[in-house]
């Protein structure tokens, strides 16, 4: 059964939008990355998902191409982002399939809970060489591709581009400090700087570099690690000042609207999209 449009992608952004344009996502078959490359297939964009399964990968490609006629999803699995060369062999492989890279997600991460007195010297490096350097290896791989498309699309409107847009995957916990999450705050600390310096050395060739920062998302695989579904909904949700978990849908939306012209002019910043529960984050 396909997924139905209201759990991936607001009502209001305009159908085509992305026509003619690639996303190269790595976790793309993830939950949360599902939704993102769902979002922008639907709204004209062809996809790229990279992932560590293969079968996983290609099944999540196959679905997410299903939700418009025509659309060209490829998976290509086998690939850690651990491994600059087997991203680059990837990013390479999807603009001779696909034609070019216009989008790019970085959004593979590894998580897992555990006290620093838990955590081996290797538990904590696993987490910053999947999060960090897997994002530094994505941006290596994909940022000349990124040019060209920025090269390719410029915005008569304002002078810009419309092409050439790097969205990583960040988290709030190095706002406050989160117990159990050392490694995982850390790594996304790392991320959040490493978009300050891709932004301030591509901006001036019209590609942009954001982060996004996810709040608690329901049905993620990182929430099923962080806190139980069996949970009372009501102390789930506790914290969080808008009264409820995200969804997917907000994130998907978040991502469409930085790559969408509407975005074009945010640069080098963190977009959080958690309902402010960062700010009450380990409060009573
Ligand atoms: C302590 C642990 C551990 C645990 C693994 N390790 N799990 N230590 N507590 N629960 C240790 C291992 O003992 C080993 O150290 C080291 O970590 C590496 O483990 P491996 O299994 O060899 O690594 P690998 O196969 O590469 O797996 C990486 C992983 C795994 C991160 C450990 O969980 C993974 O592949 N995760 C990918 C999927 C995932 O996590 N998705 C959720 C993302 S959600 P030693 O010393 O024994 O060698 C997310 C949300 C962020 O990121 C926040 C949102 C709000």
């Amino acid at each position: 059964m396909s997924v139905p449009r209201s759990e991936y992608l607001s009502t209001v952004w305009k159908d085509g939008i992305f026509a003619n344009r690639v996303l190269f996502i790595t976790g793309g078959a993830g939950s949360i990355g599902s939704a993102q490359t769902r979002a922008m297939v639907h709204l004209g964009a062809d996809a790229c998902i990279i992932g560590r399964s293969v079968e996983k990968t290609e099944n999540a490609a196959k679905e997410i191409a299903k939700v418009r006629n025509g659309a060209r999803v490829i998976g290509i699995g086998n690939v850690d982002v651990r491994s600059y060369d087997s991203l680059k062999a990837a990013a390479d492989r999807c603009v001779k399939e696909l034609g070019s890279i216009d989008y790019v997600v970085a959004g593979a991460a590894g998580n897992f809970i555990a006290p620093i007195a838990g955590l081996s010297p290797n538990a904590f490096k696993a987490v910053i060489d999947i999060d960090t350097i897997g994002t530094f290896n994505t941006i290596k791989a994909t940022m000349p591709y990124l040019v060209e498309s920025a090269a390719r699309n410029p915005n008569p409107n304002d002078g810009g581009t419309t092409g050439g847009r790097f969205v990583s995957t960040s988290a709030t916990f190095h706002y406050t400090g989160m117990p159990l999450q050392s490694h995982v705050s850390a790594a996304k600390a790392a991320i959040d700087a490493l978009m300050g310096s891709v932004a301030l050395e591509y901006g001036p060739f019209g590609v942009t570099a954001n982060s996004i920062a996810p709040g608690a998302i329901e049905g993620t695989e990182g929430m099923e690690r962080l806190a139980s579904s069996k949970l009372d909904p009501k102390m789930r949700t506790k914290g969080v000042p808008i009264g409820r978990w995200g969804s997917v849908r907000d994130i998907a939306d978040a991502t469409v609207y930085v790559f969408s012209d509407a975005g074009n002019y945010i640069n080098g910043t963190t977009l959080v999209v958690d309902g402010a529960g960062w700010r009450r984050q380990g409060a009573a």
